[in-house]
């Protein structure tokens, strides 16, 4: 409900002109560390993740560890990390993508998923799509069936869901 909106909202704190000059920082610490805000926001997150039935959870280095691993155990599914550049050992698949200045890049285990599986993407806050993006191209490389992708934070202004195409983004609390 929207009551149920404010109140999640009101644990999120924002911090301006972090990481720069300009950037208006939404910090989920502050619901994190509020144990009844918290099992709220996995109660809600597990009620929109649930109708799309993965098999497993892909999180998102780092933040999005921090939804994934819950959702992957009170929804009985498994979980796999994609993880920035050399932090995976063995075979790895990788996927290089650009950023406003410069690219990044991230990586999976080569048999972290099976072909076909149903995957879920995990981070925790969605704003111009840039790491989703790039989070999809790489699990669909690896031969997944990319279902959905899940955040807490939706900046909607950016249109970063627009990254996405036919992905649907599920989001526990909106801003303009
Ligand atoms: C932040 C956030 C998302 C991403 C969203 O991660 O946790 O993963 O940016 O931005 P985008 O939609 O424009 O791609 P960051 O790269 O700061 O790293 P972290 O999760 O390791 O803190
Ligand atoms: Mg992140």
């Amino acid at each position: 409900t929207a009551r149920q909106e404010i109140d999640l909202k009101h644990y999120i704190r924002h911090i301006p002109d972090f990481p720069k000059p300009g950037i208006l920082f939404y910090d989920i610490s502050t619901l994190m560390r509020n144990p009844d805000a918290w099992q709220m926001a996995m109660g809600r997150l597990a009620r929109q993740v649930a109708p799309f039935k993965p098999d497993i959870l892909a999180a998102v280095e780092s933040r999005g560890f921090l939804t994934a691993a819950p959702l992957a155990d009170r929804l009985g599914c498994g979980m796999l990390m994609l993880r920035k550049r050399g932090k995976l050992p063995g075979k790895t698949v990788s996927h290089t993508y650009d950023l406003e200045y410069g690219s990044d890049t991230l990586e999976i285990q080569h048999d972290a998923v099976q072909p076909g599986q149903r995957v879920v993407i995990m981070d925790d806050l969605l704003a111009t799509g840039g790491t989703l993006a790039a989070s999809a191209t790489l699990l669909q490389k690896a031969g997944a069936d990319v279902v959905a992708a899940s955040v807490l934070v939706e900046l909607t202004g950016l249109g970063g869901r627009a990254r996405l195409g036919d992905i649907p983004v599920t989001t526990l609390l909106s801003y303009d």
